[in-house]
């Protein structure tokens, strides 16, 4: 591989959308940000500068980061903060991984601005196990609020309030034309050619939202997801959530039609309360290949139809499709046997109001909180890797997060009153090297039931059992796919399901998993696996760059 250099420079832009302007935090000046491109084994070194009066972290989403922790960027877990002023360089190799990925920001809510994609291509020499595409494009799902980001979230957790909904979702920054007040160039158009096949790289970057996807009288093969190749399905609908990456080939079709498309996408949302229910539309519009200056711009477009918003089928018709590929040159390693197994409950809940405030939460006066076995993951002052690398934990973190629920009870039944006591506390999970983990997300309908979509960092695993009600540790082991689940890094948990998963300890450090809606997770529905060094010199984590930032 080759070393690629790029440079982050995190600035302010004015950008206008839905007949409103405003400051976000972006990189480059860019909104989206810039395409990062590597290939698989290719060395990533990119220098991030931060002029922006927040703090900032950049994490690379679904990079396994084998013992490059100090690179993984969540804030207090891998990193302290890169403040204003500051420099840091993320430094990592890309190992054994090709496909569609993005980075993003992982402080606060400034992943609203500060994303991009992440697009690792194979090997020189080496091709796709797919017919070779006429061209790649990137979409990126993400959200946009009219006020600031930044005073959303941080209103939302001073008075214990949901945080007010986004105003537009968008596809590559732009809402589309089915909003109010949208300007002509609000719009994503994808121009394509008859009879060519486009392999388009979807990712979902939205902040709190599963999204469905659709193209109008258009079919599409589903190649590859998280960057793991599948066996290839062919779907007319895709659903995919934050945190998720999905390739699709679609194949255009073979004469000039005389019409456009919409391609649409809106939430699969099944909670309580208010959310975004509006729907982001971008246009296919064929190029008229006798006469390429005539195009179906001004044509309307043909519109599909999304399923209903709580249509849990059919995101559950759309996920269990999904096979690893398997192939001799690809193999799933599925971890056949468990040395250790974990159950976690992962829900909302909510905290008692502090004494003297004034709470807008559910269950009188309390307020909004979300969990992982009732704990409520409070971020430290300083960051987790550094503690634990320089055993400096004493007052940072404890090691007794329970492998078990506090207070089990019928998880997707009418919760009992206990189960709102959450803390908020640092408690990790310390893994040897090598483990053979088993966790089984059990999602729980505390103040409503609502999915979740669970991320990793540091490693993919498989996702090797799911379904609805109570996991049923007698019976539904008996089920598991254990030759060719998924292989994810984040996994929708939909509502009133669980979800079975396997990996590997392979990889040390620390390691932050979380439900990748940042409402949850700015709730506290997040936890860290301390991975310990093996006993070889390429087992153990090599110290932290000498930039490392400060808390
Ligand atoms: Cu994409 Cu911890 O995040």
């Amino acid at each position: 591989g080759v070393t690629r250099h790029y440079k982050f420079e995190i600035k302010l832009k004015n950008v206008t959308r839905l007949c409103h302007t405003k400051s976000v935090v972006a990189v480059n000046g860019k909104f989206p940000g810039p395409r990062v491109v590597a290939r698989e084994g290719d060395r990533l070194v990119v220098k991030v500068v931060n002029l922006v009066p927040y703090n900032i972290t950049i994490h690379w989403h679904g990079i396994r980061q084998l013992r490059s922790g100090w690179a993984d960027g969540p804030a207090y877990i891998t990193q302290c903060p890169i403040q204003t002023g500051q420099t840091y360089v993320y430094n990592f190799t890309i190992v054994g991984q090709r496909g569609t990925l993005f980075w993003h920001a992982h402080f606060s809510w400034l992943r609203a601005s500060v994303y991009g994609p992440l697009i690792i291509l194979p090997r020189r020499n080496e091709s796709y196990p797919f017919v070779k595409p006429y061209k790649e494009v990137p979409i990126l799902f993400g959200e946009w609020w009219n006020a600031n980001t930044e005073a959303v979230i941080s209103q939302a957790l001073q008075t214990g309030a949901g945080p007010n909904v986004s105003d537009a979702y968008t596809l590559n920054g732009l809402p589309g034309p089915l909003y109010n007040c949208t300007q002509k160039n609000e719009t994503f158009r994808l121009k394509v050619k008859p009879g060519k096949t486009y392999l388009l790289r979807l990712i979902n970057a939205a902040l709190n939202d599963e999204l469905f996807f659709r193209i109008a009288n258009h079919t599409f093969t589903v190649v590859e997801a998280d960057a793991i190749y599948v066996k290839p399905f062919e779907t007319d609908l895709l659903v995919i959530a934050p945190g998720q990456t999905t390739n699709i080939l679609l194949k255009t079709k073979d004469h000039f039609p005389n019409a456009s498309f919409y391609m649409l996408a809106r939430p699969y949302f099944t909670g309580q309360g208010t959310f975004d229910n509006t729907t982001i539309a971008g246009i296919l519009e064929y190029q008229n290949p006798s006469n390429p200056s005539t195009n179906n711009t001004n044509s309307t477009p043909i519109t599909p139809t999304l399923p209903a918003i709580n249509a849990t089928s059919a995101v559950t018709n759309f996920t269990t499709k999904i096979r690893s590929l398997n192939s001799a040159k690809f193999p799933a390693k599925v971890p056949q046997t468990v040395q250790k197994n974990f159950f976690f409950t992962i829900g909302l809940g909510s905290n008692p109001c502090p004494k003297n405030q004034t709470c807008q939460g559910p269950n009188n006066r309390t307020k909004f909180a979300a969990s992982i076995n009732n704990i409520s993951f409070a971020l430290p002052s300083t960051a987790l890797l550094q503690s634990y690398f320089f055993r400096k934990s004493n007052g940072v973190y404890a090691t007794d997060f329970p492998k078990f629920p506090l207070h089990p009870f019928n998880y997707t039944g009418t919760p009992p009153n206990n189960t709102n006591v959450i803390n908020g506390t640092t408690k990790v999970e310390v893994l040897p090297f090598n483990t053979s983990v088993e966790i089984v997300l059990q999602g729980t309908s505390i103040l409503g039931a609502e999915s979740h979509p669970l991320h990793l960092h540091g490693y993919n695993f498989y996702v090797v059992g799911q379904g609805f009600g109570n996991f049923d540790p007698k019976k539904d082991p008996a089920n598991y796919n254990l030759v060719d689940p998924p292989e994810r890094n984040t996994i929708g948990v939909p509502t009133g399901s669980w979800v079975a998963i396997r990996f590997l300890a392979d990889n040390p450090g620390v390691w932050l998993m979380h439900c990748h809606f940042d409402v949850h997770l700015s709730w506290g529905l997040r936890m860290s696996w301390i991975v310990q060094d093996g006993s070889l010199p390429n087992q153990k984590l090599p110290p932290p760059p000498s930039d490392l930032p400060k808390c």
